[in-house]
């Protein structure tokens, strides 16, 4: 392969990259609240986890809260795109709360599964890390039947009875690769291990892995937009350094590229997580463009034309007020 110093600096984006429409309906959920309802209006954890978008947001007047006990008696709270568990739901009822749901329809989705899995005695593996809100949220559908399975490793010390029946869901926003292989060892330890009846690995978290691994051969460095906390993103950086790219990089900001990241780097790689608002991208694009990497082309694997009608709580509002 050629030097590095032979090759024109360049830049080449990933697409799809950015928002999903889980992420867009989440957003512009509290967007609709504030403007209906005035502020304040609570949020249950971070609306998407994106830095940027909840303190935009906290400036308009959301009042994002970890617990629901932060929020006052009878108030209008949002729960975020990852989802709850029953339990909050009914902690809200007996609070009194009015309750707007901007969980992802493809997190409800999952959430069914793991209904219908329960409802029939079936033992769940989730796969998913530990912590994450979404894996709080899908964990709690039916909390006894769930075993959280979070990587290829763990397999091994799994104890479950091999003649129960047995179904694997997962987390939306998993490594594919990583996931196919937790599945693989799963299912070698229990042969009858009942598939999701779809992908539980969301539409956006596919795409974006697909598009970042096309580039990343080429790329002498892969920068992610997206959030520490945001689990796709994050996934980016992985999935780049395995599909080739010699570095890789998740920033929230482009105050927060390294000059030395481009020491002797010729093509640049840019991509963003589901929760990434596309401003934030186009900074990091003009950091690069005044050290002299010009976008050379967009590689676009496919099109996204999915979207989401907002939660229906909120749409009878909104058709009260226009
Ligand atoms: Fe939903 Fe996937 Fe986005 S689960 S919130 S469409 S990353």
């Amino acid at each position: 392969s050629s030097t590095v110093d032979q090759t024109p600096k360049r830049v080449i984006l990933a697409a799809p990259r950015g928002y999903c429409a889980g992420v867009d309906r989440a957003v512009v959920t509290v967007e609709r609240a504030l403007e209906t309802y005035g502020a304040p209006v609570y949020v249950r954890k971070q609306i998407v986890h994106n830095k940027h978008v909840v303190r935009t947001l906290e400036e308009r007047g959301a009042i994002f809260v970890d617990e629901l006990d932060s929020v006052p008696t009878g108030a209008r709270v949002v729960f975020s795109a990852h989802g709850v568990s029953p339990a909050v739901h009914d902690e809200a009822a007996v609070r009194e709360l009015k309750t707007i749901d901007a969980t992802c329809p493809l997190v409800t989705k999952v959430h069914r599964e793991a209904q219908r899995f329960a409802a029939k005695d079936v033992q769940i593996l989730l796969i998913g890390h530990a912590g994450h809100e979404e894996v709080e949220g899908t964990m709690g559908q039916a909390p006894e039947r769930t075993t959280l399975v979070q990587r290829p490793e763990d397999v091994d010390a799994l104890d479950l009875d091999g003649d129960a029946s047995m179904a694997w869901i997962s987390q939306t926003t998993l490594s594919v690769d990583e996931t196919m292989e937790t599945v693989d060892r799963l299912r070698e330890k229990y042969p009858m291990l009942m598939d999701p009846p779809s992908d539980d690995i969301c539409y956006a978290t596919q795409n974006r892995q697909q598009a970042v691994k096309q580039i990343a051969p080429r790329c002498d460095l892969v920068i992610v937009v997206g959030s520490v906390n945001s689990s796709n993103s994050v996934r980016l950086v992985e999935v780049a350094l395995e599909a080739g790219a010699k570095a890789s990089y998740l920033v929230d900001y482009n105050t927060e590229i390294k000059p030395e990241w481009l020491d002797g780097v010729s093509t640049v790689g840019v991509t963003s997580g589901a929760s990434v608002p596309e401003e934030l991208v186009e900074g990091v694009l003009e950091f690069l463009l005044e050290r002299g990497y010009p976008v050379a082309e967009e590689e676009r694997l496919t099109e996204e034309n999915l979207t989401f009608s907002l939660p229906p709580e909120l749409r009878r509002d909104l058709k009260a007020s226009a």
